[in-house]
C-alpha cells in the first residue's frame, strides 16, 4: 500500500473549495479510513491571480499539462462543470491510469456511456455520487445496496433552486419572478438560472439515476422537461384549495412498454412525502420489488454537501487502490429498454381557463374533453369577470396525445378566452 495518495482537483469555485477544506479537515482521520495520507497535489484554475482565502497558492495551476504528466497524481477529482474541457481532461486522465471522480451531471448525462467504458479499458474507477442530488446518497445506494431489486419508479425533487422558489410561492404568496431575484441573492441560483428554472438540470439528473435504477441507458435526449417559469401565484392558491403543492418533479418509470422519463411542474397532494421536501432540500422516491418505498432526503446542493458526497467517492477509490480493485462497480446498464414517446404517455391534469360566462359553454367544453376520451374529474369556478369566468378542470388520466388534441380543439372554440395553465396532476390526488 502507498503510504501517500495524491489527488489533483480541477476547479476551486462552490465545490471545489469544499472538496480542498474537507480534505484538510480530516488529514488525520485519513490514516485511519483509508490506510494513507491524503494530499492535494495540484489544483486547476482558470484564473491563477484570483485570491483563494485558505489555499496553498504553490499547487494551483492553471495548466492541464502539469497534472497530466505527473505520475505521482492517483486521483484526479473534476469540479469544473461543463462539457469542455472537461471531457478531454477526465478521458485524459482514465487513460494515464488516473482514478476520476466528478460532480459533473450535464457530462455524465451525455457521455457518461463512453466515460464509462473508457474507465473500464484502463481499470480505473470513475465515481460521480455527488452529480445528483448533492450531498444525498443516491447513486451508490442504486448501484449497491439495491442491486438486487427491480426498481420500478424513481422519483424526486432533485432541483434546489427550483424548490426554493416554489417553496416561498407557497408559504409567503411570493410571485415567480420576486421568488427567483430572492434566490439569486441568497447564491442558490446560477448567475443565468435557465437550466435550473426550465427543468434541464433536473433532466439531467433524471436521466443518470434512471440508467442506474432500470439498467439501461437513458440519456438527457430522452427526457421530456418543463420548468417552472410559467407557474403562478394563482395556480398555486388553486392547487392549495385542492390539498395539493406544486413542485418540480423528476420521473421515470420502468413500465411493460418502456421507460417513461420526464420532469415536470406536478399537483401532489400534501399527504405525499415529497410535498414536505421544501426550500433548497431535495429528495428522492424509489420502489423497488423487494425493497417496497424508500425515500432519500437532504441537501442537494452547496459547498460542503456536495464536497462530502465527492469525498466519499474519493474515499472509495482509495479504498479499492489499498486492495488493488479499481474498476469493481462500472457501468451497470446491461439491458436496452425502449424510451416511452411522451405522446404516448398518460396523466392527470390541471387546466385553469377562462371561459365565456353564457349558456352552453360548459357543455361545449365537456364534450370537447370526452370527444378526446379525456374525462372532467373535478371542477372548480370561483371567480367571475365580465362576460366571463374563471374555471379549472381536473382532467383524469388520459393520453398526452389526446390531450393536447383536446386542447388545440378547445383554443379554437369562441366560448373559451383563455387556456391560462396546465399542470400535471400526481396520480395520488382525489
Ligand atoms: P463554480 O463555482 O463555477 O467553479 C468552477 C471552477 O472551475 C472555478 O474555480 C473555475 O476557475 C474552474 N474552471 C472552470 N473552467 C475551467 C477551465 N476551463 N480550466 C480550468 N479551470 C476551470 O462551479 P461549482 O458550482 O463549484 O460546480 C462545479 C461542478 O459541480 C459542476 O459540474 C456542477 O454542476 C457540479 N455541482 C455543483 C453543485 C453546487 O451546489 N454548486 C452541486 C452539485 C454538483 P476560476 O476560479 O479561475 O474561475
Ligand atoms: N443548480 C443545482 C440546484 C445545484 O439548484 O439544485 C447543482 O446540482
Amino acid at each position: 500500500m502507498k503510504e501517500k495518495i495524491r489527488a489533483a482537483i480541477l476547479g476551486l469555485g462552490t465545490v471545489g473549495t469544499g472538496v480542498y477544506k474537507i480534505i484538510q479537515k480530516q488529514q488525520a482521520e485519513f490514516p485511519h479510513k483509508i490506510g494513507a495520507e491524503l494530499e492535494v497535489a495540484k489544483i486547476l484554475v482558470r484564473n491563477k491571480n484570483k485570491a483563494r482565502d485558505g489555499v496553498d497558492m504553490s499547487i494551483v495551476t492553471d495548466k492541464w499539462e502539469d497534472i497530466i504528466n505527473d505520475d505521482s497524481i492517483d486521483i484526479v477529482i473534476e469540479v469544473m462543470g461543463g462539457i469542455e474541457p472537461a471531457k478531454t481532461y477526465i478521458s485524459e486522465a482514465l487513460a494515464h491510469k488516473k482514478h476520476v471522480v466528478t460532480a459533473n451531471k450535464d457530462l455524465m448525462a451525455e457521455h457518461g456511456h463512453e466515460l464509462l467504458d473508457l474507465a473500464a479499458e484502463n481499470k480505473c474507477d470513475l465515481l460521480f455520487e455527488a452529480a445528483v442530488a448533492g450531498g444525498i446518497p443516491i447513486i451508490r445506494p442504486l448501484k449497491q445496496c439495491l442491486a438486487a431489486n427491480k426498481i420500478t419508479e424513481i422519483m424526486g425533487i432533485v432541483n434546489g433552486t427550483t424548490n426554493f422558489i416554489l417553496t416561498k410561492m407557497t408559504d409567503e404568496g411570493m410571485e415567480f419572478d420576486e421568488a427567483l431575484r430572492l434566490a439569486t441573492e441568497l447564491g442558490y441560483a446560477e448567475a443565468d438560472p435557465t437550466a435550473d428554472i426550465e427543468g434541464l438540470d433536473a433532466g439531467r439528473k433524471i436521466a443518470i439515476l434512471a440508467s442506474i435504477a432500470f439498467n439501461s441507458r437513458v440519456t438527457f435526449s430522452d427526457v421530456y422537461t418543463e420548468g417552472i417559469s410559467k407557474i403562478s401565484a394563482k395556480d398555486i392558491k388553486y392547487a392549495k384549495e385542492l390539498g395539493c403543492v406544486i413542485k418540480l418533479i423528476a420521473s421515470a418509470i420502468n413500465s411493460d412498454t418502456g421507460v417513461e422519463v420526464r420532469v415536470t411542474p406536478m399537483l401532489i397532494p400534501e399527504s405525499h412525502p415529497l410535498a414536505s421536501v421544501n426550500d433548497s432540500f431535495n429528495a428522492v422516491f424509489v420502489h423497488g420489488d423487494s425493497l417496497g418505498d424508500a425515500m432519500f432526503y437532504g441537501r442537494g446542493a452547496g459547498e460542503l454537501p456536495t464536497a462530502s458526497a465527492i469525498m466519499g467517492d474519493v474515499i472509495d477509490v482509495c479504498r479499492n487502490i489499498a486492495f488493488g480493485c479499481n474498476g469493481r462497480i462500472g457501468c451497470t446498464c446491461y439491458k436496452e429498454l425502449p424510451i416511452k414517446a411522451m405522446d404516448e404517455i398518460e396523466s392527470k391534469y390541471f387546466v385553469r381557463t377562462i371561459l365565456e360566462d353564457k349558456p352552453g359553454t360548459l357543455a361545449a367544453v365537456a364534450s370537447t374533453f370526452s370527444g378526446n376520451n379525456a374525462s372532467i374529474d373535478q371542477m372548480v369556478q370561483k371567480t367571475k369577470y365580465p362576460g366571463s369566468a374563471e374555471v379549472v378542470f381536473i382532467i383524469d388520466n388520459v393520453k398526452e396525445k389526446l390531450f393536447l388534441r383536446a386542447i388545440k380543439e378547445l383554443s379554437a372554440m369562441h366560448y373559451v378566452k383563455e387556456i391560462s395553465s396546465i399542470i400535471r396532476v400526481h396520480n395520488d390526488m382525489n
